[in-house]
Order: C-alpha cells, then sequence, then structure tokens
C-alpha cells in the first residue's frame, strides 16, 4: 500500500458550440491553463481537460481529501473564469449554464456541477476508468455499476476471485429526499434493484469492496431540483478503479456493449440508448443525442496519471454503436408519445406544464 491521493472529476456546462453540440476548444485551452497554474502551485499533483458534448470536464489530482474547499473553489473559479473569459464573448449557447449559485460557498455539491471524487491509497498500480456522458442523468449509471460490481454474468470475478468474492457495498442516495442508504451485495441485491431500477430518484454515489476498499463513485446532482426548474440535464459523471481484487477494466467497460435506455435527450425530455463512443465523437447532433459516453482509461503513480487510454475507440463496441441507432431511430417514430417522451413526474421539470397551464380553462365536465 502507498500513499493517500484523491481524484476528483468535476464538471460543468458553461456554454457550447452550435447550440448544445460541444464544448469550445478556447474553453478547453483556457482551463487547461488555470489548472496549469494550480498545478505548479502545488494544490494539484496532476490533472486533464477533456469534454464530453457540451460538458467541460476537469479530471484533477491532489491530497486535499474528498469535499475539499480549495479544490472545488478552483474548479468553480475556473468554470466563472471560462464563462466570462470565453463562453458569453463568443455567445456561445448558454453561456454558465450549469452554473446555478451566485458566490461559491465552500463545496460545489449544489451549485450546479457534477462531482465524483475518490479518495484511496495508491496500490502497486492502479487502473482507474473515468467514464462521462452527455445528455442523460446521474441514474444512468445504476445499470452498468450494478452490472460491474453485483452481476458475475458481467463480472467473472466476481465468482472466480477470491479477492472479489465477498462482494460490494453500495451507498444509494434518494436524490428527491436528500437520504442515503447502504446496502451489501450479493446479500442484498434485490433490494438494490428495488430502489435503483428507479435511477430518476435513487442514484448509486459510491461503492467500497466490503473491507472497505473505494472501488467506485459518482456524480448525484440534479439540476431542476436545485433551480426548481429545467436548467438542462445533469450529465453525469463517475470513477471506477480497476484489477487486483476490483473488477478487471473489461468487465468494467463490458455493461456498454448495450446501449441501455437512458432519460435526457431532446430538451433533457426523452428516453434514448447510450452510446459509448471514443472522445472525437463525444458530441451530440440527431435530436440533440443519441446520449453517449466516453470512457477514459488511466494508471496513477504518485497521483500522476498516465493516460487515457480512450476506451471505446474500438471496434469492439461498433455492435454497441449500431444498435444504439437502431433503438434510437425506432423511439423516434414515437414522436412525442411516451415511453420515448418522459412521464408526467419528469416534464414537471420542463417547459411543459406552461402548455399545459394554458389550457386548463378549456376544460369542462364531460357529458
Ligand atoms: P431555447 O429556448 O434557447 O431554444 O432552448 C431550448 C433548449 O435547448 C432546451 O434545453
Ligand atoms: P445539455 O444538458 O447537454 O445542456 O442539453 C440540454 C438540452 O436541452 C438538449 O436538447
Ligand atoms: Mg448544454
Ligand atoms: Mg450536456
Amino acid at each position: 500500500m502507498g500513499e493517500k491521493i484523491t481524484v476528483s472529476l468535476i464538471k460543468a456546462d458553461i456554454g457550447s458550440l452550435a447550440g448544445h453540440h460541444r464544448v469550445h476548444p478556447k474553453q478547453m485551452e483556457m482551463a487547461e491553463k488555470l489548472l496549469a497554474e494550480a498545478r505548479d502551485s502545488g494544490l494539484l499533483l496532476d490533472f486533464r481537460v477533456f469534454h464530453c458534448g457540451d460538458d467541460l470536464q476537469l479530471l484533477m489530482t491532489h491530497r486535499r481529501g474528498e469535499n475539499s474547499s480549495e479544490i472545488h473553489g478552483l474548479a468553480w473559479n475556473i468554470f466563472k473564469e471560462v464563462t466570462e473569459k470565453v463562453s458569453k464573448p463568443l455567445k456561445l449557447y448558454a453561456a454558465g449554464q450549469d452554473l446555478l449559485a451566485e458566490a461559491f460557498s465552500g463545496n460545489i455539491k449544489g451549485m450546479g456541477p457534477g462531482v465524483a471524487e475518490l479518495e484511496f491509497e495508491e496500490r502497486g498500480a492502479d487502473p482507474l476508468v473515468v467514464f462521462a456522458a452527455d445528455k442523460t442523468e446521474p441514474g444512468a449509471w445504476n445499470y452498468p455499476l450494478y452490472k460491474i460490481f453485483a452481476d458475475p454474468f458481467n463480472t467473472a470475478g466476481l465468482v472466480i476471485d477470491p479477492s472479489l468474492h465477498g462482494g460490494f457495498k453500495f451507498v444509494i442516495l434518494d436524490v428527491f429526499e436528500g437520504l442515503e442508504v447502504e446496502l451489501n451485495c450479493p446479500e442484498e441485491a434485490y433490494d438494490l434493484l428495488a430502489l435503483i431500477g428507479t435511477p430518476s430518484r435513487y442514484v448509486i454515489s459510491k461503492i467500497y469492496r466490503k473491507d472497505g476498499l473505494p472501488a467506485a463513485a459518482a456524480s448525484t446532482s440534479r439540476l431542476s431540483l436545485i433551480a426548481g426548474r429545467y436548467v438542462g440535464k445533469d450529465d453525469p459523471v463517475c470513477i471506477v478503479r480497476a484489477q487486483h481484487g476490483l473488477p478487471a477494466v473489461g468487465e468494467v467497460l463490458e455493461p456498454f456493449a448495450f446501449p441501455h435506455i437512458v432519460a435526457g435527450w431532446m430538451r433533457g425530455s426523452h428516453h434514448g440508448p447510450l452510446m459509448p463512443v471514443p472522445l472525437k465523437y463525444a458530441q451530440c447532433t440527431r435530436f440533440d443525442g443519441p446520449p453517449r459516453v466516453v470512457a477514459l482509461g488511466f494508471q496513477i503513480h504518485s497521483g500522476i496519471l498516465e493516460g487515457p487510454a480512450d476506451l471505446f475507440d474500438d471496434p469492439a463496441f461498433d455492435l454497441a454503436r449500431q444498435r444504439a441507432n437502431e433503438v434510437a431511430d425506432f423511439l423516434r417514430r414515437h414522436g412525442l408519445f411516451m415511453p420515448h417522451r418522459l412521464g408526467p413526474d419528469e416534464m414537471e421539470y420542463t417547459t411543459l406544464p406552461k402548455v399545459l397551464e394554458k389550457l386548463k380553462d378549456r376544460f369542462r365536465k364531460a357529458q
């Protein structure tokens, strides 16, 4: 066992190029420069800037632990500065979209940006997979995280490898009540599924091996619940550690060979398949989608990030992409009809209620 480090992935949509399509290269350039200054000042060990669609991703390593006000404040200030100096002057679309709070208050959670953080002791070799998705919500990770850490038909190691055989502990957040619950798998797998099958409400936030080893962290913010209205989807991020007593990298990627249906897509109001893509295709087009996910692989040594390996840049995921396109096409034919369009509970946070309000007075008692 080695030294303790923290990996923080903090992201925000602060304006984009051509509607909600992608981050502007000048936004990335400025974020790179500001993060390099933070590394040179000693606050960060290392960093990477990337994007998934219109979401700017700041991947940082440091020794300040999870929920550090210095690290969160750094990310907040970068999002603010890039908004002021790039998004606004270039009139990028929805400049500063996810920055819902007026001023930074010590922890970026609940202020709009998404956060996934994991503090751990570096092992002899520590592979890490970082996921980012666009045009969907944090509950989109429920299905793949369950497959990776609880389903032996996905993760052979759960059966074969004695160091995984004991199973994993899941922390689930009820995003409406702000309450969380811990459930152990495999013993409580049915209880876990009873909750996380409702991904709009119950969201996996952390996963530990039974002996306490931190295994995964996911972002959980729901913008509409913070703002009370539709602002954009809460395009989520997730960090998963792999190998040596954890699922192998291939087991971590395996669930994405099935492009499961998630909520998001056009106007955050539609169900669609989650398409695994390389970075060069991490940009949404058709009907502002279909929703996308990228996976970046790293090795970490003393907090320094080796990588990324662009893990979905592989023909092994061609079939998933083709299926995603077929499913997208099939769903699109439903137009405004459910289940392509989200159900009424979810639509409450869109502009649809305004339209319904207009019709209210025209209803009369049925004969
Ligand atoms: P506009 O009203 O600016 O077209 O925004 C619609 C939209 O993109 C919903 O997220
Ligand atoms: P984002 O959440 O990615 O900004 O997308 C919003 C949207 O309305 C797309 O149609
Ligand atoms: Mg956007
Ligand atoms: Mg987005």
